[in-house]
């Protein structure tokens, strides 16, 4: 059995949990919005066409804020084709996912959707086919209170009241050739600027997040994010990055460690902030959005060129194995490390589409083995970040070279006066055996322990089986003499309440 041993001492702060770091994302992509969150026929809709079996999983995982509509999709977006009447809303051709968009759901009902189940939306504008235009004009619709031409309408269209959105994303991804309207970082950090500058005009409340780039091995990277916040540090708040992993042939040993990666990623953007601000002379500091992270099998996805045109189509709905719920603990692991500066993240996507929930048109919604982790760490993991510092053994990989075998932190709530530490154990044969130093907290003597693992990795969730894959409270956690020790079996993810 592997050793493993951290520290757990409150005045170890990295910084409080942004609680919209447990975001997801909402695209207009293949069955997320259409059979996913929205079903008029089905037997749970609510009277407004939203699914209500879908809507008591959202409530259940736990999401603070929802990204919207896109996402690619953004990119080609006519926000003023899904307002006002259902029946005159127009059917248009969606360039991203080669798809048929009917505009049944739209900017109204997502944010009236989106609050009833618990989560503020996050709205994208489009950069891609539009600009500073389509963009003000869509602050206006969701947040000025009345009478001008953009709130007027959306009162008329039956929304009195603003809808009050205060986070919006500047485009998506447009660092990426397969973005509609793909730009230049110099064409889109100058945009960028000006879209910002008539949004915060009309609202000067708002938040902005520019683009940063689609993943780490952009050739642009770096180079990006320096041309768009030298364009637009005063403007913006946060700039965003995106990170999706999968396993590739059979080297699992790599894919367990993708959370290096993300460290990686996220401590690269960093810096590229911190030299724009000092190279700017800027006084504020620029904060991160990840919003699209996820386990995404990529490589089995024929391609957006390769898809017929289709209403509702099946596309990227992944089943995630106990492994995949393991990497997407330990992503959550990465992001609460850095919470000093990753104040938004969003788990992309939501529904169906490589999704922690999952539903069958006219039949039942269910988890998949990713939803646990994260809900367990959105609920619990509310409070102060602290430095653990685990040590323990390493391994090998091919990816990332040497990697250690467990990563952890804690999240501590003050109020409470209680911890809870979440772990990964990314050895696939051995267990480890781990000692929690608590001396720091005497008054911490009671925990508890749950994992998701399983004697088949593979394992996954189904309609047929929804719980095939679920935590379990493990029986061998002792608090004694200042220390917790307790075993984390082969390739877990693991939760300790502490109290
Ligand atoms: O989440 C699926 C797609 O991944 C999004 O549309 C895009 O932004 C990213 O490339």
């Amino acid at each position: 059995m592997h050793q493993a041993s951290l520290t757990i001492d409150p005045s170890f702060r990295i910084a409080e949990v942004d609680p919209r770091v447990y975001g997801s994302f909402v695209e207009h992509m293949g069955r997320c919005v259409y059979t996913g969150i929205y079903e008029p026929g089905h037997d749970s809709a609510d009277a407004h066409g939203f699914r209500g079996d879908v809507a008591d999983l959202v409530r259940e995982l736990g999401t603070p804020v929802l990204r919207y509509p896109g996402g690619n999709f953004v990119s080609g977006y006519t926000w003023e084709d899904g307002i006002g009447p259902r029946d005159r809303r127009p059917t248009r051709l969606d360039l991203a996912w080669r798809s048929l968009e009917t505009n049944q759901v739209g900017v109204d009902e997502f944010a009236t959707w989106s609050r009833g189940v618990g989560s503020e939306p996050i709205m994208a504008v489009n950069l891609g086919t539009r600009g500073v235009d389509a963009a003000r004009n869509l602050v206006e619709y969701a947040n000025h209170p009345g009478g001008t031409r953009w709130s007027d309408l959306r009162r008329s269209n039956g929304f009195a009241d603003p809808h009050g959105i205060k986070l919006w994303c500047l485009g998506n991804e447009m660092d990426g050739p397969w973005q509609i309207g793909h730009k230049t970082a110099l064409e889109y950090a100058r945009l960028a600027a000006e879209t910002a500058k008539a949004m915060r005009r009309v609202d000067p409340s708002i938040e902005l997040v520019a683009c940063g780039s689609s993943h780490s091995r952009m050739p642009t990277f770096g180079t990006w994010e320096e041309t768009v916040l030298r364009e637009t540090y005063d403007l913006v708040d946060y700039i965003s990055l995106h990170s999706y992993y999968e396993q590739r042939g059979d080297d699992r040993g790599s894919f367990l460690a993708s959370a290096v990666n993300l460290d990686r990623f996220i401590e690269a953007v960093i810096a590229t902030c911190d030299h724009a601000r000092g190279v700017g002379r800027h006084s504020k500091r620029i904060n991160l959005s990840v919003d699209e992270w996820n386990v995404w099998y990529q490589s089995r996805f024929v391609g957006e060129d390769n898809l017929e045109w289709e209403q509702t189509p099946r596309l990227i709905e992944d089943e995630y194995s106990v492994v995949d719920a393991v990497v997407v603990g330990s992503l959550m692991i990465s992001l609460l490390k850095h919470a000093d500066r990753v104040k938004i993240a969003c788990l992309a996507q939501l529904v169906n589409v490589i999704a922690p929930i999952r539903s069958e048109p006219g039949g039942p919604a269910w988890r998949q083995t990713s939803f646990h982790p994260f809900a367990l760490t959105s609920r619990h993991g509310r409070g102060t970040v602290l430095r653990v510092e685990p040590t323990g053994p390493l391994y090998d990989t091919a990816w990332l070279g040497e990697v250690p075998v467990v990563d952890a932190t804690a999240v501590y709530d003050e109020e409470a006066g209680g911890v809870t530490l979440f772990a990964v154990n990314r050895d696939q044969r051995e267990p480890v055996a781990l000692d929690v130093d608590l001396r720091s907290l005497p008054g911490l003597t009671v925990a508890e322990h749950v994992a998701l693992f399983d004697a088949d990795p593979e394992a996954t969730n189904t309609a047929e089986r929804p719980d095939r894959v679920t935590p379990t409270k493990q029986p061998d956690v002792k608090v004694a003499d200042g220390h917790l020790t307790a075993a984390l079996p082969p390739l877990s993810w693991n939760m300790f309440r502490i109290g």
